[in-house]
């Protein structure tokens, strides 16, 4: 059996609802996810939510419940549900609290302690719960911890120390040997000058914290929370619990992160891996951070927007479509309510939903929903078939790359050249003449067959809006299966199929 591509996602923190910056990650996940399932190859596509640790026990207790109880109504009430919201189409949801993690981390850890990878020894420094994450002196801004903007606490307590520094230099040259590994070229720089201002051992137990998955040779202590979290991207696919799974399926192709956690990713998660004699991901890529006024948005800041708030005006094909087209995948950038608005009116509604209702109405009105089928073709439809193929062609490269904004575009420009088309054939014109019945044919079926393309190359981006483009279509294949590599070959449209005229595919803003 051929290895499944394997996408993953951070696993987010349950000390709180999601909002659109986790989203926004699963959403890129789910769009790669689906374009290369739309390519025809076996993905598999996992994220989850991460449980343990100092930050989430303490929103927990004050709010006068256990842990436990705590992070299953998060996750029910709140993480599932929103990958309904979003349209995410994940294979699997790991939960750091689950029996099949805690048997893959003891197991994952038990073998580094009998291996000499893990010594006990006296740790004291400053903590950040916001980051659950050991700093260094260098990291503070004023004694704060500058992503959270938080006094940082002083920890002294005995505990387990994993040898990260021994595997500096077999890290340097992994990354030399493998550019790729991490993306963009930024992210990349900064892991490897990060590595080659020494690394320490890093602490990977907590003596202090009780909610946690105890170490299986001393129950005294949790794993460190971001050393448990971490495996959740092996114990999900059935490291410790199901080999052959895991053989089918690891290492993961593309794991996706914010920037703001690239050097757990980046340095620790390849050091640990390396450790236990496993291969190392493919590649990390680090995303940037949605702002508001500037600054990453976030929960604690009162910043947070949820998902539903966008959702309910817009739907979940715009929301996909928006974050991914407005903002360079691996840049930051400033979410506002005027631009997603702008957008979804232009873009959307006047373009593709626009052409979407032409394109079928006509057919209704001028062949009584029959698709005609096309007589000779003229220079402005053939330049349109070769648009389709190059812009296709731009979107399938641009796609795989994770440069989703590039892919986005080529497939709007062929939305955009197609609306044009219209425009200049004046269909409405044509069906005034009974000597032009032919061209009428041909430029009907033109628009038609383009609309074919764009719904498949759409489909993973905007999966409802596409699925009601091929019904009104009069398709009965699935779309999910139209292989994106041969949307290009033109006149897969059948004459005869019966073309209905769709509902609204991106209704009006209602004007406050
Ligand atoms: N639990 C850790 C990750 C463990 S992975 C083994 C964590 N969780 S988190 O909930 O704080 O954030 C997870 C991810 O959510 C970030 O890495 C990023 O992908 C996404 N984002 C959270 N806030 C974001 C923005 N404001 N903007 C963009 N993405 C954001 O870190």
């Amino acid at each position: 059996m051929t290895k499944a591509f394997y996408v993953t996602t951070p696993i987010y923190y349950v000390n709180d609802a999601p909002h659109i910056g986790h989203a926004y990650t699963t959403v890129a996940g789910d769009v790669l996810t689906r374009w290369r399932r739309q390519r025809q190859e076996s993905v598999f596509y996992l994220t989850g939510t991460d449980e343990h640790g100092t930050k989430v026990e303490r929103t927990a207790r004050e709010n006068g419940v256990e842990p436990q109880v705590w992070c299953d109504r998060l996750v029910e009430e709140a993480w599932k549900p929103v990958l309904q919201t979003i349209d995410a189409a994940n294979d699997d949801f790991l939960r750091t609290t689950s029996e099949r993690h805690r048997l893959g981390v003891q197991k994952f850890w038990q073998t580094l302690q009998d291996n000499g990878h893990v010594y006990e020894a006296d740790f004291e420094g400053p903590y950040c719960v916001g980051c659950e994450e050991f700093k260094r002196p260098g990291d503070l801004v004023d004694g704060k911890c500058p992503i959270h903007d938080r006094p940082v606490e002083m920890l002294h307590e005995t505990n387990y120390f994993f040898r990260l520094a021994q595997f500096s230099d077999a890290l340097l040259e992994h990354y030399e040997r493998h550019p790729q590994a991490v993306e963009p070229r930024s992210a990349y720089n900064e892991v490897v000058s990060f590595i080659k201002g020494g690394l320490e051992d890093i602490s990977m137990s907590r003596s202090s914290v009780g909610w946690g998955i105890p170490l299986p040779w001393d129950d005294k202590q949790v794993v460190y929370v971001w050393f448990d979290a971490l495996l959740n991207y092996i114990t999900a696919i059935g490291y410790g619990t199901d080999a052959p799974e895991f053989d089918q399926i690891w290492p993961a192709d593309v794991q996706l992160v914010g920037k703001d956690i690239l050097r757990f990713h980046a340095v620790y998660w390849p050091a640990m891996l390396m450790a236990a004699g496993l291969p190392l991901p493919e590649k990390v890529f680090a995303h940037g951070w949605l702002l508001v006024g500037g600054e990453k948005m976030s929960k604690s800041k009162l910043t947070g927007i949820s998902p539903d708030q966008i959702v309910d005006d817009f739907g979940s094909d715009a929301f996909r479509y928006y974050f991914l087209r407005a903002i360079q995948f691996g840049q930051d950038g400033s979410f506002s309510w005027e631009d997603m608005a702008a957008r979804y009116t232009a873009e959307l509604a006047n373009g593709l939903g626009n052409l979407a209702s032409r394109a079928t109405a006509m057919v209704v009105r001028y062949r009584g929903g029959v698709l005609p089928g096309p007589g000779d073709y003229a220079n402005a439809d053939l330049a349109l078939q070769e648009l389709l193929a190059a812009c296709a062609e731009r979107a399938d490269a641009a796609m795989l790359q994770l440069d989703f904004s590039t892919g986005i575009l080529a497939i709007k420009d062929f939305v955009d050249a197609v609306n044009v088309y219209v425009t200049e054939q004046e269909p409405w014109v044509l069906a005034k003449d009974p000597a032009s019945a032919e061209r009428l044919d041909t430029v009907l079926y033109t628009i038609c067959e383009s609309l074919r393309a764009i719904a498949v190359l759409y489909h993973p981006v905007m999966p409802k809006s596409t699925a009601k483009i091929w019904e009104s279509l009069g398709q009965q294949a699935e779309l999910a299966e139209q292989p994106v590599q041969d949307v290009g070959r033109w006149g897969q449209l059948r004459s005869g199929s019966h073309v209905v005229k769709g509902e609204s595919l991106f209704p009006r803003l209602e004007t406050p």
